[in-house]
Order: structure tokens, then sequence, then C-alpha cells
């Protein structure tokens, strides 16, 4: 007899009962006085009353029953040739000593500490320190540049930052320093207290009476105990792309957030404890927060933080080695990861090299996965693939396969059925539930389960205008989709202004207001085109002031390089057209989403209300003529 759908059921209507069962398996310094607290609702709580320590529950618990020789975290770099592997009482001895370097320099409580890292051991050791402290860590992608790391300083106000003196991509060093000291520079709030790690390929200029070098702060540190904090108070703030320039800031609580992870670990992903867990993401993005750190930890799995890339370190069977040499038994990553290998090894020559008999099944997510790339990943591996669904903002898979339950025939190109606590629907423009295989606007049913975001950082106001006011009642999650007759969901597109580049969110108005901040562009527009190893690539039109006699090559470098400059280079926007007017609605609107489909060889319909359709026929040749 199948379970899911009784489980799934239960709890929907029962989600304390539910909730509460599930938290059992946590330590709690004190139990909550209501499982879901709505007295606000509808900024829900989770374990109001509750005390709790994450990192407690993520490390200590472990070596109290009997885990503390097991690996828990194993450090595999291949750009810098080391595998180090640290036991339970090992992470948590470097943990508890960096904690007491946060304390030494002041860090309380409900502080914030902003960790700009690449992946290395110490990004999750920093993650964790603050978690042992109470103090509220926010995480910024090393791939992102010095005015976004300024605005998310500027936002969360922390009275630390933790970096390190670079990061290596291939055939490259990114030197870290330079990057914040400008970030610093540039961001209105005062940070006191820098620690940074050296590391020895390239040493970072400190200055004296602000920064503190890593090692030599931990080696002289006291090592800090957990201190308990209330359920329901901020463990991270992670930023992500909204549809303008100013990152959404979303606040992960605590007790709720370990429940959930804990759950997923065994609802959404299968495992036991013991068992080593893959997640090939960074630590910079809620994958790497949720599925190299904090999930596995609190389930007394093995982590594995690799700092390489699918294909070039040093070739696409890197994966494989990586699964091979430490027995992975589950394995997470995004479909574009996948689709670099297949380029480079279509026939999975050099996967032919390795024995995966270890690995159990292939999850993939954050951006949607096509048929084809799940058939060549199931091809190769043998194993199951499973797509999932979920968001930054929702913090854990919300659509899966639930294969920890039972598992479910797969569609490829569909993310199967909601995962327990997600009340997931598709609502038409009037909040109205669509029939079977009719697209709409993806919402779920509040209470959002454990585990979602609480508000967003500083603007409750925010959260709720962003997320709660289009359907009352619901979240909105920004794609479209549909369910098909078997309940399953297909999550197609986003229904705003942001696209997924290699799994990467980002906001092509906000690359639209670093080239509009150009002296020669009058107006401009960003649009997702279609590509097939990264999903989409941002192309940016733009269109010159009157009189601009420049060479148009040399505006376009500018362009490219301001948006590397000002987002970063995980913007990735390479391609930018200098064209001579914008489609636009009478209202004056950008036709974007025409524009789009015309660089996707889409059909589209000529919009009624279009100014002058013969632009479109302009846009049309200037995207034919790059291409
Ligand atoms: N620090 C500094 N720079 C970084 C960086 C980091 N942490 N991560 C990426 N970059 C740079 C890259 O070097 C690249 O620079 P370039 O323009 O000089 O080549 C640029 O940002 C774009 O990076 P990316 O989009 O990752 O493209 P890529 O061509 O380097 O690699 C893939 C393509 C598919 C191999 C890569 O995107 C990948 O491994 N994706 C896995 C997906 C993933 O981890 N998703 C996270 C969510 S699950
Ligand atoms: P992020 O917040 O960076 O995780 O990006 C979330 C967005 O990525 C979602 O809103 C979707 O648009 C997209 N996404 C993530 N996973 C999937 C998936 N499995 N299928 C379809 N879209 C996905």
């Amino acid at each position: 007899m199948s379970q899911y759908p009784s489980i799934y059921q239960r709890s929907l209507r029962d989600p304390a009962g539910f909730w509460a069962e599930q938290a059992e398996a946590l330590h709690w310094e004190r139990r909550w006085d209501r499982v879901l607290d709505d007295s606000r609702a509808p900024m829900y709580r989770w374990f109001a009353g509750a005390r709790f320590n994450t990192c407690y529950n993520a490390l200590d618990r472990h070596i109290d029953s009997g885990r503390a020789d097991q690996a828990a975290l194993i450090y595999d770099s291949p750009v810098t040739g080391t595998v180090q592997t640290y036991t339970y009482r090992q992470l948590r001895g470097r943990v508890a000593r960096f904690a007491g370097v946060l304390r030494a320099q002041g860090v309380k409580a409900g502080d914030r500490v902003v960790i700009y890292m690449p992946m290395v051991p110490e990004a999750a050791i920093a993650m964790l320190a603050c978690a042992r402290i109470g103090a509220v860590h926010s995480v910024v992608f090393g791939g992102f540049a010095a005015p976004e790391l300024a605005k998310r300083i500027e936002d969360a106000r922390p009275v630390l930052v933790v970096s390190a003196s670079c990061g290596i991509e291939p055939g490259r060093i990114v030197e870290y320093k330079p990057l914040l000291d400008q970030a610093l520079k540039m961001s209105a709030h005062p940070v006191a207290h820098c620690v940074i790690l050296q590391r020895p390929q390239c040493k970072a200029e400190m200055q004296a009476g602000r920064d503190l070098d890593w090692l030599e702060a931990e080696a002289g540190a006291t090592p800090a105990e957990c201190v308990a904090v209330a359920a329901t108070d901020p463990l991270y703030v992670l930023y992500t792309s909204g549809t303008t320039g100013k990152p959404k800031g979303v606040v992960r609580d605590n007790g709720g957030h370990a429940v959930a992870l804990a759950y997923s670990m065994r609802t959404v992903y299968n495992t036991a404890p013991g068992e080593v867990y893959w997640a090939a993401s960074d630590v910079g993005w809620v994958v790497g927060h949720s599925y190299i750190v904090y999930g596995p930890l609190l389930a007394g799995c093995t982590t594995i933080l690799y700092e390489g890339k699918p294909v070039g370190t040093p070739d696409a069977g890197a994966f494989w080695r990586v699964i091979q040499q430490h027995q992975v038994k589950t394995f997470f990553t995004a479909p574009t990861a996948f689709r670099a290998i297949k380029k480079e090894d279509p026939k999975g020559e050099l996967r032919a090299r390795y024995d995966l008999s270890c690995l159990r099944t292939l999850y993939l997510a954050g951006e949607r996965c096509d048929p084809d790339t799940i058939e060549w990943a199931r091809a190769q591996l043998k194993v199951p693939v499973i797509d999932n669904w979920w968001q930054t903002e929702l913090g854990w898979p919300a659509i899966t396969n639930p294969m920890g339950i039972e598992p479910y025939p797969v569609k490829p190109g569909s993310a199967a059925l909601p995962v327990p606590g997600f009340d997931v629907q598709v609502l038409d423009v009037d909040g109205k539930r669509v029939g079977a295989d009719e697209i709409g606007n993806v919402a779920i049913k509040l209470p959002l389960p454990p585990g979602t975001l609480s508000t967003m950082w500083g603007n409750e106001q925010g959260y709720i205008d962003n997320y709660l006011t289009r359907y009352p009642g619901y979240y909105l999650a920004g794609d479209a989709g549909y369910q098909d007759a078997d309940g399953y969901f297909w999550v197609m597109s986003r229904i705003d202004d942001i696209i997924n580049v290699a799994g990467h969110r980002l906001s092509t108005g906000q690359m639209e207001e670093v080239l509009a901040s150009h002296p020669d562009v009058a107006e401009c527009a960003v649009i997702g085109v279609a590509d097939a190893l990264k999903g989409q690539l941002p192309v940016g039109l733009v269109v010159l002031k009157a009189g601009v006699d420049r060479e148009p090559e040399t505006i376009t470098r500018e362009l490219v390089a301001r948006v590397r400059e000002q987002i970063g280079a995980v913007a990735a926007l390479k391609k930018v057209l200098i064209v001579a007017r914008l489609p636009k609605t009478r209202s004056g609107k950008v036709l974007r989403a025409t524009m789009r489909a015309i660089a996707d060889h889409q059909p589209y319909n000529v919009p009624a209300t279009i100014d002058d359709p013969r632009i479109l026929e302009e846009i049309a040749a200037a995207l034919a003529a790059q291409e």
C-alpha cells in the first residue's frame, strides 16, 4: 500500500502534530510552548518558546552519541591537490576554537557576521562557529564583485567579516582581500574587525588594527561552548536576487530549519546516519547552506566540501573520481554540471574508468532539468535520477520524488510530487486553482512548513509585499508551471525578471541598472536567452544616446566589463548588442518576453499594444547576426 499520500495529507491536516514528531530527532535545551505560532499570521513561527543550538545538534550531539571518530567533513580540492578529512571531534574542535575567536572579537548572540570565502573547510567552520555562539551568518558567494558584497554588508550590518586571501578558479587566482577592502570602503556601514584566512596560493595585505590572521587567532583561542538561542531566532541571512538591484535577505530560523533539514535528509534524500552525502555546489548558495553544511551534519552523515568544477579540474571525470574515492552514496548537483560533463565526454569514456557501485541516487536541482540531461545521467550512472524543485526562500525541496518514503515513477522534466508540509498549488490570475495540465502561477498555501524563510532581513513589509500579497493566504513562488492528472508538478519558468544561469539565480533588472549607468546608454534591456550548457545566458540590448559616435565595439566591451566589475564574473554577461530602439507597448513597457521568444526561435504573437511592430524585425535581425 502506498504510504506517501497519507503522510502528505496528514502533514497538511495536522502540521503541528506532524512537525512535533519530526522535532523529536533533535536536542532541545528547552521544549517549545507552541509548535506552530500563528498569533501574528501570516508571519508564522515554528517551535515558539523553545531554546535550541544548531551547532550542538550538528556536531556535539553526534560526538555524545558515538560518532566522534566518524568523518564529518571531507575537503576535496583538486585545484590545490588537497584531500583532508575531519572527524566530528576534529571539526567540533576547530569550530569551538573559531567560535572563541569570534567571541574574543566581541561577537555576541544576534550579531551578524559576513562570510566571504572560497570553498575551503574554514567557510563551513565559520558558519558553524557563528551558530555555536548564536551569531547570525551571512555568506556571500565568492563570484560576486565588491559592490555586491558592499550592498550585503550595508544591509546585514555585520560586526565582523570573515574572508580569505583568495579563491582558485581554473587557470586563475581570484584575490578576495582587495575585493573585501574595496567593499568595506564603499559600504556606509563600518566594520571594525576582519578575520582573514591566508592561503598559500596568495598572501593578503593586512590592515593593522582591523585584520586578524585566522590561523594565528585560532591557535591562541579559548574554545567556546554552545549558546542556546530562541528556536525562532535567526541562524542566517542569505541574499538572493530579486527583480531589482537590491538583493533580498532571506532569514532562516534555528529550530524549524534543523527540524526540516533533518527530515529532508531522510524523506527527500533517503539517507541514513553514517552515509557519505555530497552536494557539489558552493557554500555561497542555499544548496551549500542546506546540503553541504547543515543537512548532512544534522543527520550524522559525512559531507564533502569540493573545491573544483565538474570539468577541467582536471577533466570531465572529476565527479566520478570523488564519488569512487569517498564512496559517495547520495550525490546532488545542478543539471548544468551534467551538461558540462556531457559536452566534454558524451560517450562517458571517463565515466567507464571508475567504479561507482557505491552510488545509490543522483539528485538534481537549482534549475529546470531538461529530459535529455536526465536520460544521459541515468544511462551513465544507472541509478535513479531525481529532480527536485525549491528556492533560496524555501530552504529545502518543496517538490520531489519522495524517495525516502517510497519511490514513484520518474517523469523526466517533472520534479514530481509535493513534499510533506508543502501545500503546492497552481493558481490562475484570480487565485483559483487551475485544472490538470493548465499552466498557472506556482503558489504554496500558508503556513509554509518549518525551514522556510521567516521574513526578509530588516524588511517584514518587503516579505509581505513580495511573496504574500499577490494571493492572500498563499506564498507566491514566482514560477509558472502546471500539475498533471497524476498530481506531478511541472515547473517551467519564472514569471519575473529573474534568470537562471548555470544554476545561479540572477536578476536581469540588476544588470539593466548597471548598463543604464553607462554614460553613453539611453536605455536598455537584458533578456535571458536559452543556452545549451548554462540553461540561460543574459544578452543585453542597448540604445545609445543621440550624438554618441564612439566605436560600438569599445562601448560594448566597456558594458561587459562594467557588469563584471559591478556584479561579478558570475553574471556571465558576455553579449551586448547595440540597437536603434527597443520594442515597447504604447504605454512604454519594454517587450522583454517577446524579445526572448525571438532569441529562442519560439513562436510569438505581436502584442496588439505594440508601439511599432517593425522594431521587432530589427531586433530579430540584431539577435540573428550575433548567433
Ligand atoms: N569565485 C570567483 N569567481 C567565480 C566563482 C567563485 N566562487 N565561481 C564562478 N566564478 C567565475 C568563473 O570563473 C567564471 O569566470 P569567467 O567568466 O572568467 O570564465 C564566471 O564566474 C562564470 O562562472 P560559471 O557560471 O560557474 O561558469 P563556468 O564556465 O566557470 O563553469 C559550469 C560552468 C557549468 C562548469 C559551472 O557553472 C558549474 O560547475 N556549475 C555547477 C552548478 C552549481 O554549482 N550551481 C549552484 C547551485 S546548485
Ligand atoms: P534559487 O533561489 O537560486 O535556488 O533559484 C530558485 C529558482 O530556480 C526557482 O524559483 C526556479 O525558477 C528554479 N528552479 C530550481 N529548481 C528547479 C527545478 N527542479 N525545476 C524547475 N525550476 C527550478
